[in-house]
């Protein structure tokens, strides 16, 4: 019996392929995307969040076995953290009576290694309490100090994804129907969102010297792809909140061997 997934940047890079493989394999895949997807809807905006799941619960007939969400900008613009954040976590709230339908519900969402990059704490906690008003006014903010500054809109969307995932996981509307919540943290994957930034040799550098991948360097889209079908697979029932760093060993060389001390007695 083939599963029902809806994946949301289902049009390109590592949402195109995790749909390719899920219908290779015979799955059911309702894409998300702002064009060329069984649901055009654009997740930047709260009307659009809840258009697009209306319709995905619509075509799936009520029940969604897992989504799979990909959709995510990089610019040093508000948006980011619009699309980043609230298109995930709104997008999830609003689908999850269609999880709740199912027997074997999961949900991956994809982070980034960005997410140990130096970042904006303020935007992370407005964005962890629900305010996207006040995100994205500190995002116009530092985005108006410039390029440089306005990057930091970036990690700070893939750090506080990564913390949702990790406080939701284990709550009552998760946890307690049954609902694995995980997401992946890529290094750099060769998709259009890097097509641009690798095709210089000072964008490459830039890049690998912020993001070292002693493994294999640059990831095709597919060392994600089969990693999230995993973590939305029946077979991945007790995997609650992890952030799995799928990145070449990036964040080995950057965290280093003792992630574990934090709770050492002193
Ligand atoms: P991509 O640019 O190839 O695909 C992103 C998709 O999201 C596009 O089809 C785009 O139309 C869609 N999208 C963007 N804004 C949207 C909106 N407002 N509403 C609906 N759909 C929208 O990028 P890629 O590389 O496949 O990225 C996928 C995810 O992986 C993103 O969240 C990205 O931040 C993350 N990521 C990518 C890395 C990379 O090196 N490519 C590294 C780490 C994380």
């Amino acid at each position: 019996m083939p599963r029902t997934y809806v994946v949301t940047g289902s049009a390109s890079g590592i949402g195109a392929t995790t749909t390719r493989i899920l219908r290779e394999r015979g799955e059911r895949v309702i894409g998300i995307d702002l064009r060329d997807a069984e649901v055009e809807a654009d997740l930047s905006g709260a009307t659009g969040r809840v258009e697009a799941a209306a319709k995905a619960l619509e075509l799936a007939g009520d029940t969604i076995d897992a989504v799979i969400a990909c959709a995510g900008i990089s610019a040093p613009i508000p948006a980011t953290i619009s699309i980043n954040y609230f298109g995930v976590t709104e997008l999830l709230e609003h689908l999850r009576p269609g999880l709740v339908a199912s027997d074997a519900p999961r949900v991956a969402v994809v982070s980034s290694m960005a997410s140990l990059q130096p970042n904006s704490r303020e935007m992370v906690e407005a964005a962890l309490a629900g305010d996207e008003a006040k995100a994205m006014q500190i995002a116009a903010d530092l985005a108006a100090q410039g390029p440089e500054v306005g990057y930091l809109v970036y990690p700070s969307s893939k750090r506080a994804l990564a913390r949702w995932v990790r406080r939701s996981s284990i709550t009552p509307e998760w946890a307690g129907h049954g609902i694995p919540v995980n997401g992946v943290a890529p290094g750099t994957v060769l998709t259009p969102m890097t097509e641009k930034l690798l095709s210089t040799p000072e964008g490459r550098a830039m890049v690998d010297a912020a993001v070292p991948m002693p493994l294999n360097h640059h990831q095709p889209p597919e060392s994600i792809a089969h990693l999230l079908i995993w973590l939305t697979s029946v077979e991945n029932s007790h995997m609650a909140g992890q952030i799995i760093y799928d990145d070449g060993g990036a964040d080995a060389s950057l965290r280093g061997d003792d992630i574990w001390s934090w709770n050492d007695p002193a």
